[in-house]
């Protein structure tokens, strides 16, 4: 599939007078895992602010299944199918697995969520909803256990359902195994990759074992720029990226 799902041009986006996200023109074809890599500080996260709608670009623009939505504000961009994943303190941390899924689908529904006219076909919708993105997260043996009573691992994977819940096209996520232990990242890493399938999916990952596994695009990031751009096997024979890190590790 050659199709872009996701393009910019020239994106910049500036705290102060500082270019955190500096000119960066990027093609995100629909159906890949494209992986954004880079140091700390690189510009990654600003990249996905921008992207998602959570800040304003200072320049530059972000088209989606080919319309301008530099624009449009972030709960317009979840209803045309962009999705990221959300933080840890968004679970409800005393619903169960199976009530967390059912809100997240209910809020995405727009502002069908709050009518109360709705049809009343609607809940049993979310339900369904629920009850599928659960058996894909391999969650179905907890629907009934609080979220907050899940271990580090699996809460961050009920995370990545709760996004899953509005049926997105593009799925962002943004460093989605951090703090996890070693034990749990073979599970995020095989989630990933099967929610591939059928999503274009966004990555941010420090962690080069599973970027270069399941990847299908890695953009390298340096300094709010794109430094390099290619498949898993090009990007890690580069000398430009291996220089990149060495350079902050040396800092
Ligand atoms: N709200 C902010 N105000 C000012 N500077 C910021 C702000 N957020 C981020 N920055 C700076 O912008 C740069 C890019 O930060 P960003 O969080 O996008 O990097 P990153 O590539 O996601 O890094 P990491 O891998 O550590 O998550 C950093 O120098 C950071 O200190
Ligand atoms: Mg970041």
């Amino acid at each position: 599939m050659s199709e872009i799902l996701l393009e910019t041009q020239d994106l910049a986006l500036a705290y102060g007078g500082f270019r955190a996200v500096d000119g960066v023109n990027l093609s995100v074809k629909a159906g890949t895992i494209h992986s954004v890599i880079g140091p700390n500080g690189a510009g990654k996260t600003s990249l996905f602010h921008c992207l998602t709608g959570g800040r304003k670009p200072s320049e530059g623009s972000i088209f989606f299944n080919g319309a301008d939505i530099t624009h449009r504000p972030a709960h317009a961009r979840v209803g045309i199918g962009m999705a990221r994943s959300f933080q840890v303190t968004s679970l409800f941390q005393n619903l169960s697995v199976r009530e967390n899924l059912r809100l997240a689908a209910q809020g995405c529904d727009g502002d069908k969520a709050l009518a109360f006219w709705r049809p009343v076909g609607a809940g049993k919708a979310h339900i369904a909803t629920a009850e599928r993105v659960m058996e894909r997260l391999g969650l179905a043996a907890k629907a009934n256990t609080a979220a907050g009573d899940l271990s580090h691992g699996q809460q961050r994977v009920l995370e990545v359902g709760m996004a899953l819940c509005g049926e997105p096209k593009l799925l962002l996520l943004d460093e989605p195994t951090s703090g996890m232990g070693i034990d749990d990242i073979p599970i995020m890493t095989h989630l990933i990759a099967e929610l591939g399938k059928d999503h274009t999916v966004m990555l941010i990952e420090h962690n080069m074992g599973i970027v270069m596994t399941i990847s299908d695009t890695i953009t390298v990031m340096s300094r709010g720029q794109i430094l390099v751009e290619g498949k898993p096997d090009a990007v890690r024979a580069d000398e430009r990226v291996r220089a990149a890190y060495l350079g902050e590790a040396a800092v």
